[in-house]
């Protein structure tokens, strides 16, 4: 079970990876206001959906301790995230203040998940 885990982790950073670096190598385009949500910010964003319930899951399973609160808040940022990304997924253009937004969403999580235990 332990490596199934670990499984998920993995797959949970590559989800960080993807919806973060679409995030940061747009930042120049952010910064004209002509960044946009691309494919890989969207899929990044269910990938952590996805792999966070699947986390839950195991972790529960195996009898780990999971920190409700936290998995909650991590839930409510990340579902303001999905929400913006997806609406906004056809727009070929997105102003500065909501794609910055959804990038500083996505810092704030990375930092809740490392540093609130
Ligand atoms: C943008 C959104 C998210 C980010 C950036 C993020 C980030 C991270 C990171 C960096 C870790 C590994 C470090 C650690 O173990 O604390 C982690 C673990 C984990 N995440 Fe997420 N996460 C996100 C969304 C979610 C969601 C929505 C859920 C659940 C519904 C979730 C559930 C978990 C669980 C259960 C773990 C491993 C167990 C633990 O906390 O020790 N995550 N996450």
């Amino acid at each position: 079970m332990d490596v199934l885990i670990n499984v998920f982790i993995g797959l949970h950073i590559i989800g960080i990876a993807s919806l973060l670096g679409g995030f940061l190598t747009q930042m120049k385009a952010m910064s004209t206001g002509t960044a946009r949500f691309t494919p890989a910010m969207l899929h990044g964003a269910l990938t952590m959906l996805v792999t966070g319930v699947v986390l839950v899951g195991l972790n529960q399973m195996d009898g780990n301790p999971v920190n409700n609160i936290k998995v909650g808040v991590k839930l409510a940022i990340l579902f303001v995230i999905l929400c913006l990304v997806y609406v906004k997924r056809d727009e070929e253009q997105v102003e500065k203040a909501l794609f910055g937004t959804v990038g500083g969403l996505t810092v704030i999580n990375i930092f809740i998940a490392v540093l609130w235990h």
